[in-house]
């Protein structure tokens, strides 16, 4: 049978991307609380004990998560968990409402199953979506994506951070400190380990907990290791690994290619799947996967590269709300392949 979304994606496509996007926003805003949020969740929600992972201190139901971008505002949080997710990452979010960078700013690259976006940040501010957040009941775990303001500077970030969670601590499971963005001014000067300290020091100094921190895909292998002695020194409860990255692998097709920005989904997804198991091999905090995860197998490498639990984005722009349903049945075909009782005893299979 023809899936829903095989009919709508030939004409979200001839749109741009951003307009495609927020049609897609608005219609998930639309049904979310009301009885097709329930038939959606009926429709996509897999069900299974072999699924549940825990990491952080969070008990996520499946290990597939929404990462940071598609809800910036963290307004559809329920209706993304009604398909199927397992935990959902709002944000990026700033102290400040931001307008982000000119448009066009999101750019599809299909012969690549990929997107570069640029977006900058654009977010209507801790003060509002933090107590959005509050208000909502939602089924799953919700982790905060917390970015640097605009026109801050390395010096002021660590109390534009704290300004940032101070606003929407109430509101998150998790939080996430993004030090990776690269669509944001400022932020390549972040990854290093004087900043990184004082970032996370300060976060702490906050009280935030469970704290993640998002890395790049681009960062050379001396600043991970100083990074994850960062990860160690504050007992970060978790890794993301990755955010998109600046490089254009030679075998990119799509002519948007060489556009500026982040790039995302299947060209990255071997080298975070690589960074995955880098990070799992050197620190015992928890590993979200992400970056180019579109089907089972790729979820399952990352799974077993050393990711307690896994993200997207890209991948459910190609494939659609039926993404989460379709690698969770998948996942449980290869743990029954591989003779694995649980997602968690995947974790790190391929770790020496
Ligand atoms: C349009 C777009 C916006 C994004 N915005 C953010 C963001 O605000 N904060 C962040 O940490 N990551 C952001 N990301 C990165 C994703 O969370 C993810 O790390 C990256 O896209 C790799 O995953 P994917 O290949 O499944 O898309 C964004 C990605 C896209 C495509």
């Amino acid at each position: 049978m023809t899936s829903p979304y095989a009919i709508a994606k030939p004409f979200l496509f001839r749109l741009p991307p951003e307009t495609a996007h927020r049609i897609v926003h608005r219609l998930l805003e639309t049904v979310q609380g009301t009885p097709i949020e329930t038939v959606l969740a009926r429709q996509y929600t897999v069900e299974d004990d072999r699924l549940a992972c825990q990491a952080f201190g969070q008990r996520f139901p499946n290990p597939v998560g929404v990462a940071a971008g598609f809800d910036k505002n963290g307004e559809i949080p329920c209706a993304l968990a009604a398909l199927g997710f397992g935990f959902v990452e709002v944000g990026g979010v700033t102290a400040e409402p931001q307008a982000g960078n000119e448009r066009p700013r999101m750019f599809r690259l299909p012969e690549d199953e990929g997107l570069i976006n640029r977006m900058g940040l654009n977010n209507q501010g801790a003060k509002t979506v933090g107590p959005r957040l509050a208000r909502k009941a939602v089924d799953v775990p919700i982790g905060v994506n917390v970015a640097k303001s605009e026109h801050v500077t390395p010096d002021d970030a660590p109390a534009d951070y704290r300004r940032t969670y101070e606003a929407v601590a109430d509101g998150g499971d998790f939080f996430v400190v993004n030090i990776s963005c690269p669509n944001s001014q400022g932020f390549e000067e972040l990854q290093n380990r004087g900043r990184m300290d004082a970032i996370i020091g300060e976060l702490r100094d906050a009280g935030a907990a469970p704290l993640l921190v998002k890395l790049s895909p681009d960062l050379p292998e001396p600043a991970v290791a100083d990074a994850l002695e960062i990860v160690n020194e504050f007992e970060l409860e978790g890794v993301v690994a990755t955010n998109t990255s600046t490089e254009r692998p030679a075998s990119l097709g799509s002519p948007h290619r060489i556009e500026d920005g982040g790039l995302s989904g299947a060209p990255i997804e071997s080298r975070s799947t690589e960074l995955v198991g880098y990070v799992a091999q050197r620190t015992d905090a928890p590993v979200v996967g992400v970056g180019g995860v579109s089907t089972a197998e790729d979820a399952y490498r990352k799974i077993r590269a050393g990711a307690s639990v896994v993200q997207l984005y890209t991948g459910l722009v190609y494939q659609g709300p039926a993404i989460a349903r379709e690698i969770n049945r998948g996942l449980l075909a290869l743990l029954e392949r591989d003779g694995f009782d649980s997602v968690a005893d995947a974790v790190g299979a391929d770790l020496q």
